[in-house]
């Protein structure tokens, strides 16, 4: 059997699948046919979400994990190890929207555990079995802020450790691509822009500037398997004009030829 990433089933491990993004995951590959491992904190979400799949006819395991500490991550890398995961969605992952020096720092480093090496961690411990395989599949869930470095606009979040950990993200996941092209492996990092999820919360309630415009956690999972069928290393799912992807590269290889000189640029001295 196939399935939607058009290679075929087997065991998808999910992180961040008790809400939002990642239980649509859940559900949409729990249909094509995937065994799910679900991951999370909330062990009474993660048990609604595998009821839900289960319901349906597809299996469902849960693993409650705080992937910000070591003993949570390594209860995921140990069932990722058994070798029989042949699609990995790093999704797991939140925002601290607030000026730098008023982000508490332990709070900055969780965001950096979850979303930078947690999905270091759980990438590696994945692609040995799936090169041995030579089939297989990482979608590694960034952010449209990814590129947001340049734009000053006051409309914007306040973002330096969560954009830079989904700079992070997309940078490893495109690197990541291009040295296991040829051996069956697509990796993937997904970039959407606003989400309606659980991600804009306060105190439990959504909380999004009004004219927003708002994907549905749906849409983006439909972009991500789609993009992966057709190869895409950069899934950016509102984005019709791939051109402006292409010109982003095209920019970066420009800068790095000009950038390579032995000698100090005149401006400089
Ligand atoms: N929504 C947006 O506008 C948007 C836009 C671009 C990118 N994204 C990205 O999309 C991904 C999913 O977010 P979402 O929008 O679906 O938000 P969400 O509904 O809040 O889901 C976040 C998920 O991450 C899990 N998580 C958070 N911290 C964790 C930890 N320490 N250990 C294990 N799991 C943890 C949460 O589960 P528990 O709380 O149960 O642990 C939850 O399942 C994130 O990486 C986010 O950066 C979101």
């Amino acid at each position: 059997m196939t399935n939607s990433t058009g290679s075929s089933s087997g065991v998808a491990v999910i992180t961040g699948a008790s809400s939002g993004i990642g239980k649509a995951f859940a559900e949409r590959l729990a249909s094509d046919g995937y065994d799910i491992v679900l991951v999370a904190r909330r062990r009474d979400r993660l048990e609604s979400v595998a009821r839900e799949i289960k319901a349906a006819g597809a299996s469902a395991e849960i693993i409650v994990a705080d992937l910000a500490q070591s003993h949570g991550l390594d209860m995921v890398e140990q069932r990722i190890q058994a070798g029989d995961v042949s699609l990995l969605v790093n999704n797991a992952g939140f925002q601290t929207y607030m000026p730098f020096v008023d982000l508490s720092i332990d709070r900055a480093q969780e965001e950096v555990a979850v979303q930078v090496t947690a999905v270091m961690r759980l990438s590696h411990a994945a692609l040995p079995a799936m090169i041995a395989r030579g089939e297989g599949a990482i979608i590694n869930v960034s952010s449209l802020l990814c590129f947001s470095g340049s734009l000053k606009s006051p409309f914007m979040p306040k973002r330096s450790v969560y954009a830079a950990t989904k700079a992070f993200i997309t940078m490893f996941s495109e690197l990541l691509a291009a040295e296991l092209q040829g051996k069956g492996i697509l990796v993937q990092a997904l970039c959407p822009a606003v989400v309606r999820t659980e991600f804009h919360d306060i105190d439990g309630k959504p909380v999004l500037r009004p004219n927003v415009p708002v994907m549905e956690p749906g849409d983006v999972v439909n972009a991500s398997l789609a993009g992966l069928r057709q190869g895409d290393t950069i899934c950016i799912p509102a984005l019709e004009q791939v051109g402006k992807l292409s010109a982003v590269g095209d920019a970066n290889r420009a800068l790095f030829d000009a950038g390579r000189g032995a000698e100090l640029a005149p401006r400089y001295r």
